[in-house]
């Protein structure tokens, strides 16, 4: 290590709080330091090389080097470097962007509220159900429910539907208000004999009941990410989502389709709610709206609730909420941009072209021993971890079975994700080539290999 990169570890050792990191194993691991990088790949302070598995935290669509996006930043910085859109302000690239995403977003929408983070999108989602259902006298109508292992930011809403563990003990999370509902992973919680649209069906009917339970009129809305991305990638079992809405419409209970991690293209259609036939009233997107170059998120509301926020102004006399940071032109200039890449690219099309090898590999590595199930669509996957393929058996918790093969991948020159339920996440950039697909899955299969030895049992 150069000196200067030792005297970078030390001083983030010393000063440097970071998120879910044990902090005190960090004193002693330091950071892993990424210094540069270019197309799908970075390199860190010792000049490793990785190609970047998880696109970063499943966001740079575009990889690492695009420089069409540093030229709209530096063509906006120089032009008006910071505005707002409170009180009637805006400026050019909001306006676009704006635009933009009603026209091509899932399901009609009327209006693109924008904030800077996907946890600050989902915070302020909730705030619009409830303002909304306060608007139509609703008073009672605000308890929200999302599914055990959904992930949805960590704010004190956003955290509060994040239904893992980690993120909720000792924070006093959930608040008051928040439900959650069954995890829709057949793989794991199916039952013995029961099919994946049976399956499906008693996920349905328990969602039915739990409203039923707390009394409908109490039940505001129901959020969901289309594939559950950080909980573990759980992509719907057949039938779910249709189902799941004729519960929700039968209750006028609000779908709000997280799509921070679906949004622009990662399941092989521009949303993931057109992979699924959902039909959201709210949307909220972030990560590859500006493949993460610029910290920036949206909110988009059909004209149903548009149409009672605007009768709420005439009578409280503002929309009465906003963020400094939300429509920053700087982060909108580079999300127009994105967004005319993904059009002039087709990168659409580049990702059904490509994701069958992606999916194929995936499967492929599902015949690892270690692999109980391999799970995706588009290009996104996860690969469940197990002692036991037969019985399902998932090792220990203190035995850290995807923690060790993240750290075997990242010797092999890969960065992938260890996530809750012992499932390494795959979700490379979406330029990703087929050759590239092959590279990284030829590391991960010799990650896997190189875990099993040390595994107990191995
Ligand atoms: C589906 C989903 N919603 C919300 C969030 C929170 O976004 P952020 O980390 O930008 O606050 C995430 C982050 O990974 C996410 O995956």
């Amino acid at each position: 290590m150069t000196d200067a990169a030792s005297d970078l570890r030390e001083k983030d050792i010393q000063y440097s709080l970071h998120p879910y990191t044990h902090l005190a194993a960090h004193e002693e691991k330091g950071p892993l330091t990424m210094e540069r990088g270019e197309n799908i790949y970075v390199w860190d302070s010792e000049g490793n090389r990785y190609i970047e598995g998880l696109a970063g935290l499943w966001c740079t669509s575009l990889g690492f080097s695009e420089k069409r996006l540093v030229e709209a930043a530096r063509r906006q910085l120089e032009i008006l470097p910071y505005t707002h859109t409170f009180a009637h302000r805006s400026s050019p690239p909001v306006i676009e962007l704006c635009e933009r995403l009603i026209d091509i977003a899932p399901h009609p929408m009327a209006r693109a509220f924008l904030v800077a983070s996907g946890s600050e999108a989902i915070d302020t989602a909730i705030k619009f159900v409830w303002y909304y259902n306060n608007a139509l006298g609703r008073r009672e109508k605000k308890k929200v429910i999302s599914r055990q292992r959904g992930y949805h930011g960590v704010t004190i809403a956003g955290g509060s539907l994040t239904a893992i563990p980690l993120m909720q003990t000792d924070f006093d999370l959930p608040l008051d208000r928040f439900l959650h509902t069954d995890t829709p992973c057949y793989y794991r919680y199916g039952e013995e004999g029961e099919s994946e649209e049976e399956f499906a069906t008693r996920l349905a009917d328990n969602l039915d009941r739990l409203i039923q339970s707390e009394d409908p009129d109490t039940v505001a809305a129901f959020v969901a990410e289309p594939v559950m991305g950080a909980g573990g990638v759980m992509p719907p079992p057949r039938s779910y989502f249709e189902k799941v809405q004729k519960v929700l419409k039968k209750h006028d209970v609000l779908f709000v389709a997280d799509e921070v991690i679906c949004g622009f293209g990662r399941t092989g259609n521009m949303w993931g709610s057109q992979t699924y036939d959902i039909a959201p009233d709210i949307v909220t997107c972030a990560k590859q709206l500006s493949s993460a170059y610029m910290p920036i998120a949206a909110i988009m509301i059909d004209d149903e609730i548009y149409r009672v926020f605007r009768e709420q102004s005439k009578k409280h006399g503002a929309l009465g909420t906003g963020y400094t940071y939300g429509g920053h032109p700087v982060a909108a200039a580079v999300a127009l941009e994105t967004l005319k890449i993904y059009e002039e690219r087709n990168i659409m099309l580049h990702v059904n072209e490509v994701s069958s090898l992606f999916q194929q590999r995936l499967r492929e590595l599902g015949n690892h021993a270690l692999v109980g199930d391999a799970r995706g669509v588009g290009l996104i996957g996860g690969l469940e971890i197990v002692s036991d393929k037969a019985s399902r058996a998932q090792y220990e918790a203190e035995v850290k079975a995807a923690p060790k093969v993240f750290e075997k991948a990242l010797r092999e020159g890969l960065v992938v994700r260890a996530l809750p339920g012992d499932t390494i996440g795959v979700c490379p950039p979406l330029i990703i080539t087929r050759e590239q697909i092959n590279d990284l899955f030829d590391r991960l299969e010799r990650a896997f290999d190189a875990a099993e030895t040390e595994l107990p049992g191995g």
